[in-house]
């Protein structure tokens, strides 16, 4: 198993309550009033020059109404669960130019820029936040200038002179392929003009990653991050190729959606699913997804986690940095707890396997390239070496 933290000095200090109310509390509610960091804040991961914490919050809800049911009177929250997140040692936050819906294009990057600037905790962790943003590979961006001028607009509406991760979010290679080489350009100028400090992409399939990598390492660009639809509900062969592609390269993988969109979250059920486009996805999808919320529970009652926990800590496990989506205190909490342990590798085993026998994936995003060639054998060998490592672990534990 890859787990892809590294260690250093431990220097985190436990933040306790304020000096007046120590002068007057008991030792024992004292203890209950300190307050320890989630997981260690020495734990991070490197992403190009940059060193993240080994879970990500994603923004996507943070303006979107059609999806995400956003509204503006949520805002106060969710500057709450962004000072959470940095004061527990989160500083990895992901968004795009396109989150926000209607006249609210823009909102989560305008809403994450606020609460930067609004911080009033720690100021080294405050220093330490990176921003990830997407670029849209919209039709009228059709040549690297553009690109960098998308750039310039997200670093306004967050109000930064540099973006931490300028990713592509999405290839173009299948529908315009004159356009990929803007978005290839654009990327190399806005790393040139140090506009962002590094660059990555999204929903990149395994052929066009290992392309545009070398393009951008004949430019003398470094390409650190591949982000990508990562979860139990969407492990297919795609995501095992990109994984070994990016281990190969050096490139950090960042799993999307790892609580499929809710649905590992074990609280929706055929009869009581989400509004809007949400429930019309996951009516088709809960009733075959049984077997792997069983075995979600089952460790997570055993391991006295919640079944969010464990979903995003397979994520980790698989040595990727998870992004989960996140809309109230409660749930950024909950999260939180995903951190500073790991499942073991039988645990992670028993969930691959009953993510294998689940009917129904998640839906693929449709700008994700992919890479038909060799698809059958990479699945047999798959598939085979699981059941035989099942078969082996079934054997020492029952015969
Ligand atoms: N590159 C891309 O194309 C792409 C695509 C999709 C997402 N992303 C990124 O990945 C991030 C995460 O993906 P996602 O937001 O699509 O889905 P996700 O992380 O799989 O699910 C997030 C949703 O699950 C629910 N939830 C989260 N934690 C919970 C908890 N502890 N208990 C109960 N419910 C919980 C919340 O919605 P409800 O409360 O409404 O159920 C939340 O908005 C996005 O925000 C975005 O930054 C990127």
């Amino acid at each position: 198993m890859a787990l892809y933290i590294s260690y250093s000095t431990p220097t985190a200090s436990v933040s306790c309550s304020t000096a007046s109310q120590n002068s007057t509390i008991s030792a024992p509610s004292l203890l209950k009033n300190l307050k320890f960091p989630r997981f260690w804040p020495w734990q991070k991961v490197k992403i190009g020059p940059m060193s993240v914490s080994p879970m990500g919050f994603g923004t996507w809800a943070w303006g979107n109404q059609l999806l995400w049911g956003y509204q503006e009177s949520m805002d106060s929250e969710l500057q709450q669960i962004f000072n959470l997140a940095v004061e527990n040692g989160i500083n990895l936050f992901d968004t795009a130019d396109s989150y926000g819906t209607g006249k609210l294009n823009g909102q989560s990057e305008k809403l994450l820029g606020k609460f930067i600037r609004e911080y009033q905790g720690n100021k080294q962790l405050g220093d330490n936040i990176v921003i990830a943003t997407k670029f849209a590979a919209y039709p009228w961006r059709l040549t690297p200038n553009q690109f960098v001028d998308a750039c310039k607009s997200s670093l306004d509406r967050v109000q930064l002179e540099q973006i931490g991760i300028g990713q592509l979010h999405w290839s173009t290679a299948n529908y315009a392929p004159l356009q990929e080489r803007a978005l290839w350009d654009g990327l190399v100028a806005m790393y040139d003009k140090g506009l962002v400090r590094a660059v990555g992409v999204s929903n990149y399939g395994p052929k066009q990653l290992v392309k545009i990598h070398d393009y951008l390492k004949a430019q003398g660009v470094p390409l650190c991050s591949a982000q990508v639809q990562f979860s139990l509900l969407s492990m297919g062969k795609d995501q095992i190729e990109i994984k070994n592609i990016c281990d190969s390269l050096g490139i950090r993988v960042i799993s999307y959606s790892p609580l499929g969109l809710g649905m590992l979250t074990g609280k929706y059920t055929p009869s009581n699913l989400p509004n809007g486009p949400r429930g019309f996805l996951f009516r088709q999808i809960l009733p075959g997804l049984q077997p792997l919320l069983n075995s979600l529970k089952e460790i997570a009652q055993k391991r006295r986690k919640t079944v969010s926990q464990v979903a995003i800590n397979w994520c980790i496990c698989k040595g990727t940095i998870p992004i989960p989506g996140v809309k109230s205190i409660k749930q950024a909490e909950e999260n939180l707890g995903a951190l500073g342990w790991q499942l073991s590798s039988d645990e992670l085993l028993e969930l691959d396997y009953a993510a294998l026998e689940s009917p129904t994936k998640m839906v693929q995003n449709i700008f994700q390239t992919r890479n038909i060639d060799d698809e059958l054998i990479l699945m047999a060998f798959t598939t085979d070496k699981i059941r035989k490592e099942r078969e082996a672990l079934f054997v020492e534990r029952h015969v």
